[in-house]
């Protein structure tokens, strides 16, 4: 195969809303050199739904970028596979984490959790379908009383997965609560196979201490990066025994933030792009002084030459703060 199994010791988790093309490509800018798309439905793959397939098919496919698949139908999970190996993936990512009730009402994501039997099957279809490096994000267990986790990373690894990422919360914890990255040493201690782990990476020396501290093959790294995606360069930086640089200027950051804006005009048109970049902008004003009124600010705006405007105005209105935001 000659690939490795994650790509850097750094990883963008998938988002679904959020790690989309322009999201990543920004990344990618900032230094990151491991990252996922959304979550994409198998069911949809093998339905031949529009946007799925556009989902699946974006142009930074293959090389570092990382698909994950969600289903619990087997007999659509092998076909689904076989789609994204055929458009060239060479990552698939298996999705046994997400709590949320749209994916688990239909046995998916983390309610997997609670079925490994039949986790079993899916995560063997699915490898029977990809032709590259296969993953499986689980976690830690259903509730505090059932942590399953090595037993669904031995399974995963049985069932021919090349590693796994434990993100180390329950799904009864959603994302609330603390991750217990106890359970991340002890997978690792308990597989063969690399194990990534993921849960309240804060800051670029948060995530070096932990694949400095932890038996980990890389840390996967979410919330933090919404707001600050140069932890990736920053992380690199530190691992490399250099000083982190930082929390951009006022102008650089205006300047990212306004040309992740036109590569989401290009990717989803004016209104589209409108709704999504508010989120980041937000995201990006977080500890900024004069924020909360930007933050409002933006809220409001609805027309494209406005966004350009405001984004530009950042690289005044708003004063730097240093440190790592
Ligand atoms: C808005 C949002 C969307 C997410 N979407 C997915 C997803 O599609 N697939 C997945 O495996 N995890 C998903 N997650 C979970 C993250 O990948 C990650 O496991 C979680 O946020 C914990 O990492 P963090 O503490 O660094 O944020 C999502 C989390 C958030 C907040």
């Amino acid at each position: 195969m000659g690939l490795k199994v994650f790509a850097s010791h750094f990883l963008m988790a998938p988002m679904a809303g959020v790690t989309d093309e322009p999201f990543r490509a920004r990344l990618r800018r900032w230094g990151c050199q491991g990252q996922w798309t959304e979550m994409v439905s198998a069911a949809a793959l093998v339905r031949n739904h529009k946007k799925t397939h556009r989902m699946a098919a974006p142009s930074d496919l293959g090389g570092d970028t990382v698909i994950q698949l969600f289903g619990a139908n087997p007999d659509e999970l092998l076909p689904a596979a076989e789609i994204l190996s055929d458009l060239g993936w060479l990552r698939v990512d298996f999705n046994m984490g997400c709590p949320v009730k749209k994916v688990t009402k239909s046995g998916a994501g983390a309610a997997l959790m609670g079925d490994l039997k039949l986790a079993a099957r899916c995560i063997n279809a699915v490898r029977a379908g990809s032709r590259g490096v296969l993953t499986v994000k689980i976690r830690s267990g259903v509730t505090a009383s059932r942590l399953n986790y090595i037993d669904a990373g031995r399974i995963a690894e049985g069932e021919g997965a090349d590693g796994v990422i434990l993100h180390a919360r329950t799904k009864a914890q959603g994302y609330s609560g603390g991750a217990d990255w106890s359970h991340i040493d002890a997978l690792a201690g308990a597989l063969g196979v690399p194990v990534a782990g993921n849960g309240d990476i804060e800051s670029a020396q948060s995530a070096v201490s932990r694949l400095s501290e932890q038996p980990v093959g890389a840390v996967m790294i979410g919330r933090a990066a919404l707001a600050s995606p140069w932890i990736f360069r920053d992380a690199e930086l530190l691992l490399r025994g250099l000083e982190a640089l930082g929390k951009p200027g006022a102008k650089e950051l205006s300047d990212d933030l306004s040309r992740h804006f036109e590569e989401l005009v290009d990717f989803k048109g004016e209104r589209g792009a409108i709704g999504e970049i508010k989120k980041f902008v937000a995201w990006s004003l977080t500890g900024v002084q004069g924020g909360s009124v930007a933050r409002t600010r933006v809220m409001q705006i609805k027309e494209i030459e406005a966004m350009r405007e405001f984004i530009e105005s950042l690289s005044e209105v708003c004063q730097d703060t240093g440190g790592e935001g």
